[in-house]
């Protein structure tokens, strides 16, 4: 009886409240749009390359091969092309952790950074080594003479600049001084100059987008440093700073303490200096946080009223604020920006007391007026952990979880930027598992970085490219809810909508050449391992290649961002009795692939399409894309320069392409915005502080990012609700201090109202301003001791950061970035 126990997740109730707030991460937001689509999840059969799109009889070929096991036969005789293209490099190292950095796209050059350290009687002793390869790490060459014996202080890492221009700092560690010292390189890290700070940096060094010359750093002691000319001369701006953030056009954006505690929340001042610190001005008061999100800057302002706090966004750099239409939050909430871009946002409002969920809210383009898009979101405020993925190589795409009320875990997917999520459809090749009540309908699920917090055996984040169209990898289980069972490998090659199991049991895995080429690596902790697998095909079929004789304990893949490599590297260790040195053993399966891809090689795709006799078919935000697509059984090499080719058409507009302005709202099944009736109560806040001009509407606004034209177009005349409001409290300052005892009352209990129906702010930031290049590696901690269980230290999930893109990523501080 007890083996077939459903084993549910569950979510830990823990009643911590961190002081959290903006969390912003690269993803956009949502609106209550009630989109008509076919019932996608009933048709299991693949949808085949509609004939009309073009007049060459290739584009009639399916994409996935009819016979599975064609491109397998493809591959016969790989063994040996591979054995011939495959290096082992072996590190003179004894080293706990490695860093692995790309310095520039397409360069080969790779810099690896070791760190040994042992605690000694307070002191830290530690020892960095620095390799660097110049042929995507066939081989390695140790340069530590080059930082001249510094220990680089392994949580800074490796910062690379985000354009290709070759930039590196190392950040050393110099135990008793005052202040530090870097290692700066400009030439793609073949030689180093040691520059000293006055400084002690508190945080990893950040370059200006804009021009990757520009550093900036805040010290241990709250300062914030710019350096003009890449490291040499630092100058102190401001004292106080508790937090910086780069924007666009040079502009940096900071919250200073007036009276020098970061912890005052609530009390601290957004400042903005678009001149490197000559001048800077107060853009806004009584901050508790800031985040930034596509073109816009997002604070949360105390309200005035007690503990609760209120989002302001601006689309100028902080010039002039409007009030988000979201509900404020008390001090145990927080709101996080799960994803922006400049159309957009995907905004998470925690849900009151320590539920573990909250609420998305989609934004209109202005990111004042937002729809419901997820009720029950997962969102924890412990770890700080959301399973909210943007699916970067499909259009409109998100996966994320929601807690279902008996407190199981549940994926849902979006295909349309959040206006409607369903669960995923069950893979044609997988059966029910014990989660399921009717063995025959259930559902896929996804495992994100909310398993990887609840430590299940999950390696890596869901996968996937911008220029592998359609491909999704992802580990998952098959039933009504997410197993902790060992999950497998599933993928998706049209953008979510249908999956199939590729991979049993849980692996590491890897998109090459554009998603020519796929490898995945078993992840068994326990065990040595001497296999890699590959596909041609999208994870249909697998070959597996035995890279050594001699097993090895895998640590991590490695391949260079951006997908466009052949050349992949597997880094571990061996185990001998008294030493585990570092092992990196490259693949280049360039021989593999024998020939380039030719145009017969590519047939065309609609995207988000199900019925190609429906006109509208494929239209997703009011254009539809075609894409040449390599076919699955084509084993052949896209190439490092291979390019997306879309052809966009735009589709005519239906009411789903608006959504419901401030002031309106859509009928359940209904597509139709109707006046809010109570517009007194809801929306006070928003008539108390709406610009003029935001108060002129039709009750309609075109969804953010929506291309539609021509069909239907709301008519209607435009009303000013403004009239509405209620006159006495409107008042232009930003914070209301106090009210006319008159208003007092509607206040309460509009307040009251909103704490026991949706609640909570936090706005994190995550760190991707250094995004693009900073693509660090981390292997984490092998023990130096053999006598115990050296193995297991090696997966602690709070030594690793999974990035979206499944690397390992490396900095220490928090991957939240949160404001502190
Ligand atoms: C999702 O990712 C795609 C591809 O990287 C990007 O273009 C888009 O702006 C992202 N969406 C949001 C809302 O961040
Ligand atoms: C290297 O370190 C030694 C000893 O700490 C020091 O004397 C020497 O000046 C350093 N060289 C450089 C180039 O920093
Ligand atoms: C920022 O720079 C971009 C391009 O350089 C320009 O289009 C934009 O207007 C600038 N924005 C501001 C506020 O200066
Ligand atoms: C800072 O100011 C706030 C109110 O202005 C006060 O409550 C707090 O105690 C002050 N903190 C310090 C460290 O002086
Ligand atoms: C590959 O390695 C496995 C053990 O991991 C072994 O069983 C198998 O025989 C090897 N295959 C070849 C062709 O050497
Ligand atoms: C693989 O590495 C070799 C150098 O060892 C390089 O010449 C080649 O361009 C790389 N292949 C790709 C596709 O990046
Ligand atoms: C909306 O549609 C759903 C499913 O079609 C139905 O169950 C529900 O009752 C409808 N609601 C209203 C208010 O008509």
């Amino acid at each position: 009886m007890g083996l077939l126990l459903p084993c549910v997740l569950l979510v830990s109730a823990s009643t911590f409240t961190l002081g959290l707030d903006f969390h912003q991460g690269s993803k956009p937001v949502s609106y209550s749009v009630f989109v008509k689509r076919a019932n996608i999840g009933e048709k299991i059969a693949k949808r085949s390359v509609p004939g009309w799109l073009g007049a060459s009889p290739n584009h009639q070929i399916k994409r996935r091969s009819a016979e599975q096991g064609d491109s397998c036969e493809a591959l016969k005789g790989y063994g040996s092309k591979l054995a011939d293209n495959t290096h082992h490099y072996i590190f003179n190292d004894l080293s706990g952790s490695v860093s692995l950095a790309w310095v520039g796209d397409g360069t080969g050059v790779i810099l690896a950074l070791t760190t040994f350290q042992v605690p000694f009687f307070m002191i830290r002793i530690g020892q960095s080594k620095l390799y660097r390869s110049e042929n995507y790490g066939k081989t390695f060459q140790d340069v530590t003479s080059l930082i001249n014996n510094t220990f680089i202080r392994s949580e800074y890492g490796i910062a690379i600049s985000p354009e290709n221009s070759g930039k590196v700092i190392l950040t050393g560690d110099v135990s008793g001084g005052h202040g530090s010292r870097i290692f700066v390189s400009d030439g793609f890290g073949k030689s180093f100059t040691r520059r000293d700070l006055p400084f002690i940096p508190m945080m990893q060094i950040t370059y200006n987008p804009a021009d990757s010359k520009v550093l900036m750093v805040v010290s241990t002691n709250n300062e914030l440093w710019l350096s003009e000319d890449f490291g040499s001369k630092w100058k102190n701006v401001q004292k106080l700073v508790c937090l910086v953030k780069w924007g666009l056009n040079n502009t940096i954006f900071f919250t200073a303490s007036l009276n020098g505690s970061c912890s005052e929340r609530g009390m601290l001042e957004l400042r903005r200096t678009t001149d490197f610190g000559k001048t800077v001005k107060t853009v806004a008061s009584k901050i508790y946080s800031f985040g930034l999100g596509g073109r816009f800057l997002f604070a949360s302002v105390m309200t005035g009223k007690g503990t609760l706090r209120a989002i302001h966004v601006s689309v100028d750099h902080g010039d002039t604020w409007n009030m988000a239409q979201l509900p404020p939050v008390g001090h145990e909430q927080f709101y996080s920006i799960l994803a922006a871009n400049d159309e957009m946002v995907f905004m998470h409002v925690d849900e009151p007391g320590d539920t573990g969920f909250g609420t998305i809210y989609v934004s209109d383009d202005r990111g004042t007026v937002y729809s419901k898009s997820l009720e029950r979101h997962l969102y924890t405020t412990t770890g700080g952990d959301t399973d909210f993925t943007n699916v970067t190589s499909l259009r409109g795409v998100f996966i994320t979880s929601v807690l279902a009320e008996d407190k199981s875990v549940q994926s849902v997917v979006s295909f349309d930027q959040g206006g409607e999520w369903v669960p995923l459809r069950k893979p044609a090749n997988s059966k029910c598992d014990a989660t399921a009540k009717d063995p025959n309908k259930c559902s896929l699920h996804i495992h994100a970085a909310y398993s990887t917090a609840m430590k299940l055996n999950v390696p890596m984040l869901p996968l996937s490219e911008p220029n592998a169209v359609g491909l999704i990898l992802a580990h998952g289980s098959v039933g009504d809810a997410i197993s902790v069972m060992r999950p497998d490998v599933y993928v998706s090659d049209d953008g979510g909508y249908t999956w199939i199991k590729a991979l049993s049991g849980p692996h590491h895995y890897a998109i090459l050449d554009s998603g020519g080429l796929l490898v995945a690596v078993e992840h068994s902790p326990n065990q040595a391992v001497n296999q890699i697998k590959f596909s041609t095909d999208e994870g249909q079929c697998w070959g597996v290649y035995n890279f050594t004789d001699d097993p090895i304990y895998f640590t991590g893949l490695a391949s260079e961002p951006g997908a466009r490599s052949m050349n992949v590297s597997i880094w571990g260790y061996r185990d001998s009795l008294i030493n585990e040195y570092w092992i990196s053993i490259t693949i280049d399966f360039r021989d593999l692939l024998t020939r380039d891809c030719e145009d017969k090689d590519y047939v065309q795709w609609l995207a988000h399409s199900n019925d190609i006799s429906d006109p509208n078919d494929g239209c997703i935000l009011g254009y539809k894309e075609k894409f040449l697509r390599l076919r699955k059984d084509s084993v052949c090499w896209n190439g490092r320069d291979y390019q997306v080719t879309t052809q966009p058409t735009t589709c005519l507009c239906t009411l789903d392409d608006f959504l419901c302005d401030f002031g309106y709202y859509r009928q359940e099944n209904s597509s139709v915005c109707v006046e809010q009736p109570d517009l007194e109560g809801k929306v006070l806040e928003f008539c108390l502080h709406g610009k003029e001009e935001q108060l002129q509407t039709t009750g309609y606004r075109k969804i953010p990012g929506d291309k539609c034209k021509g069909g239907a177009m709301p008519e209607r005349k435009e009303i000013d609700l403004s009239k509405r409001c209620v006159s006495d409290l409107v008042s232009p300052e930003l914070v209301v201090e106090s009210h006319s005892s008159k208003s007092i009352p509607i206040v309460l209990s509009v307040i009251i109202i909103m704490l026991l129906s949706v609640t909570a702010s936090v706005i994190f930031v995550k760190k991707y301003v250094c995004g693009g290049r900073f693509l660090v590696h981390r292997y984490s901690v092998l023990q130096q001791h053999v006598e115990d269980n050296a193995v297991d230290g090696m997966d602690d999930p709070l030594e690793t950061n999974h990035t979206q893109n499944g690397k390992i990523e490396f900095h220490d501080d928090s991957d939240e970035d949160l404001l502190e």
